[in-house]
């Protein structure tokens, strides 16, 4: 039996080209195209690149724009389902079990053609936001908005989570999240995506995969985790306090690190600068000012003083900018959810494109 890497690190499991990442120059490409380059597109040109392989024209995007904004309405059985929720500290328990009701209400679930698969990828793209606010809206007792067809995939969450239009900038912070979580080649979940797509079961049974993986702290969860912690450290001046106890502890520190990238997560950079717009434009930049002085704080702790490459990563200055726009902690994983969902289903495909089961070998001990 050859050696056993626990944490599967450095192993690698299988070719794809979905998407490329350099961890020691901080270098991410979706479909051979660098993030900093996709940041400012739509979410539905990103989603589009990532499901099917290329960058839509303008007459495939307006038409695939369309498409999701005809399936963004859900079954009225579900909305009656959602109510029956008990709310915890976690909407992605609520998200998970809507998704596997969708599920029963698709007649196509277990047709496994190509055109049955590609129907249910822009059902589950599109109506993964409507979910996300209807369960948020049930929680408070409150009725689901309706989806405004002529706003994007990101504004449009935020309309149906408050009733209220975004501004530009909060409108594109929202579609700027969802194309930074659309993927990130063999995460966590989307590797227990392509295991359950690899048994040929559903790409409904296969995005529930993804999402209770995502689901944990030291994956997607550390979202809600670093929300968490700006709450718990409550001011600028505790920051150092706060982090210094936590290293003594040897407790994790939620948003940084990463298994892949030893240098600044692209994604930081990026999450960072919107961070800071938002700030600006809420007239407080206390939570912006609090999370910079914790990442100057933990760049000396972590890099200069003890030498390990632990930096921001993607959910660290994303719970910022969810600061800014009033989101919820206990909505940031299923928020993550709905960005990923693409990069989920595009792999889901490429698993069904050249398959084989995945099936690898433990030592026994
Ligand atoms: N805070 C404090 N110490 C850390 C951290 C952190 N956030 N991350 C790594 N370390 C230390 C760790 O204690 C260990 O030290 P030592 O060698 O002295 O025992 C060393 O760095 C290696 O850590 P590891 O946990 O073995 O590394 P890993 O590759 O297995 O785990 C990780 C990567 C992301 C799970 C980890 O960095 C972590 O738990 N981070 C906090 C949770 C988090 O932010 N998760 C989001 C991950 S990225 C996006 C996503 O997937 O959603």
């Amino acid at each position: 039996m050859k050696e056993m890497k626990k944490g599967l690190e450095g192993v690698v499991a299988l070719d794809t080209k979905i998407s490329y990442i350099d961890g020691i120059q901080g270098i991410l490409k979706y479909r051979g195209i660098n993030i900093e380059d996709l940041a400012d597109l739509s979410y539905d040109a990103v989603s589009y690149l990532l499901i099917t392989g290329k960058m839509p024209d303008e007459a495939e995007l307006s038409e695939y724009s369309r498409m999701l904004v005809a399936n963004r309405g859900i079954n009225g059985k579900l909305i009656e389902v959602l109510k029956h929720f008990e709310f915890g500290v976690e909407a992605l328990d609520g998200l998970r079990t809507a998704i596997s009701c969708t599920a029963h209400f698709d007649e196509e679930n277990n047709q496994h053609t190509p055109e049955a698969n590609k129907n249910k990828a822009i059902k589950l793209v599109a109506e993964f936001p409507t979910i996300v606010a209807a369960l948020h809206r049930a929680s408070y007792g409150d009725e689901p908005i309706k989806p405004m067809d002529n706003l994007s995939h990101g504004a449009n969450f935020l309309y149906m989570l408050s009733g209220k239009i975004p501004t530009d900038l909060e409108a594109e912070a929202m579609e700027k999240d969802l194309i930074l979580s659309a993927e990130h080649e063999l995460n966590p979940s989307t590797f227990s995506l392509r295991i359950a797509s690899s048994t040929l079961s559903d790409m409904y049974s296969a995005v529930i995969c993804g999402l209770c993986t995502l689901k944990g702290p030291l994956h997607g969860g550390a979202r809600k985790g670093v929300m968490d912690m700006l709450d718990e450290i409550g001011s600028i001046e505790n920051a150092r306090d706060y982090a210094l106890g936590k290293l003594e502890r040897k407790e994790k520190i939620m948003g940084f690190g990463h298994r892949v990238y030893k240098t600044l997560d692209p994604r930081a950079r990026i999450y960072k600068d919107v961070a800071r717009r938002l700030a600006e434009e809420n007239g407080d930049t206390s939570w912006f000012d609090m999370a910079e002085e914790l990442e100057h704080i933990l760049y000396h702790e972590f890099v200069e003083i003890k030498g390990k490459p632990i930096y921001p990563n993607v959910d660290f200055y994303s719970a910022v900018v969810y600061k800014y726009l009033d989101i919820p902690a206990e909505l940031a994983t299923s928020i993550f959810a709905m960005g990923r969902v693409s990069g989920w289903i595009a792999h889901c495909m490429e698993q069904y494109s050249d398959n084989r089961v995945i099936r690898p070998r433990a030592h026994t001990v």
